[in-house]
């Protein structure tokens, strides 16, 4: 069965879904970095961060968290609600790293005095430069209403976020989220949107401070796709036979 693809990003694809209203996002093992400067291929990414994001969008939803998550379909792809993506990658920071630290000079690993929520605006060509809430709000790529609800939602996610890593011996140091409108008729609501898996977030081993995440790439450490699987097993989703199980069928596209 032929599908229409909607959009294909770096490392996902999005096609348009079975009913009105819904897509499918498939996961791609495709890594970049550095706005594609740097690419590579992490074997079975696809399959652990469809999980992981199952898992994670699941319990957001159960908790109240609005996402666009509806079902994981296979190990590839899961099943979401049709969203207008507003044009921002919020960061949420804990401990100091990566852009944060290099700009403003504080060391990696430093713990921040409070959650620091930042904000970027999503477009390759310029790099995405960080923006402020002046910049979102002149250009018109969110309202201030629309600004405040992004907020409280990415401060509750951290806090779900810190408390679900921390259980299984991992310090959440930061972390990227998409936001997208829902529209239900004339209402419109801001539900979380796109992944939350080791592709966008710094994970590091609470005790060891090992890197569990995309960095392992980013920064040439190896051990990437084994990093992945470990996140997976200790959130206890790794299926039965082990990391062998995930890699399944392809689905025909
Ligand atoms: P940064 O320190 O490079 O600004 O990254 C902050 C967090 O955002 C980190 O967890 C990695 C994630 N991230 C993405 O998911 N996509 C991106 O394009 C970038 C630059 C960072």
């Amino acid at each position: 069965m032929k599908r229409k693809r909607i959009y294909e990003g770096k490392a996902k694809v999005l096609y348009e879904g079975p009913e009105a209203g819904t897509r499918v996002q498939y996961f791609k093992d495709d890594a970049t970095a550095f706005n594609n400067q740097k690419k590579g291929v992490i074997t079975g990414k696809g399959v652990i961060n469809n999980r992981i994001s199952e898992h994670i969008m699941t319990m957001l939803n159960d908790i109240g968290i609005p996402t666009h998550f509806i079902r994981r379909l296979n190990m590839r792809e899961q099943l979401v609600k049709e969203v207008e993506i507003i044009p921002l990658e919020v960061v949420v920071r804990n401990v100091a790293a990566g852009s944060l630290s290099t700009r403003l000079g504080i060391p990696e690993g430093t713990a921040l005095p409070r959650s620091i929520v930042e904000f970027f605006y999503k477009a390759d060509e310029l790099n995405d430069p960080m923006v402020t809430e002046e910049h979102i709000t002149a250009f018109g790529w969110a309202s201030p209403q629309d600004i405040d609800d992004v907020m409280a939602l990415a401060l509750r996610v951290n806090d779900f976020l810190i408390g679900l890593f921390l259980g299984v011996g991992i310090r959440l140091v930061d972390f990227k989220m998409e936001f997208g409108r829902l529209w239900q008729g004339d209402e419109m609501r801001i539900v979380l949107a796109d992944e939350i898996s080791p592709d966008n977030c710094r994970l590091w081993d609470f005790r060891t401070n090992e890197k569990l995440d995309k960095d392992r790439f980013r920064r040439d450490l190896g051990g990437a796709a084994e990093a992945y699987q470990e996140v997976a097993r200790r959130l206890g989703i790794l299926p039965e036979g082990g990391p062998r199980d995930m890699k399944g069928p392809e689905v025909m596209q």
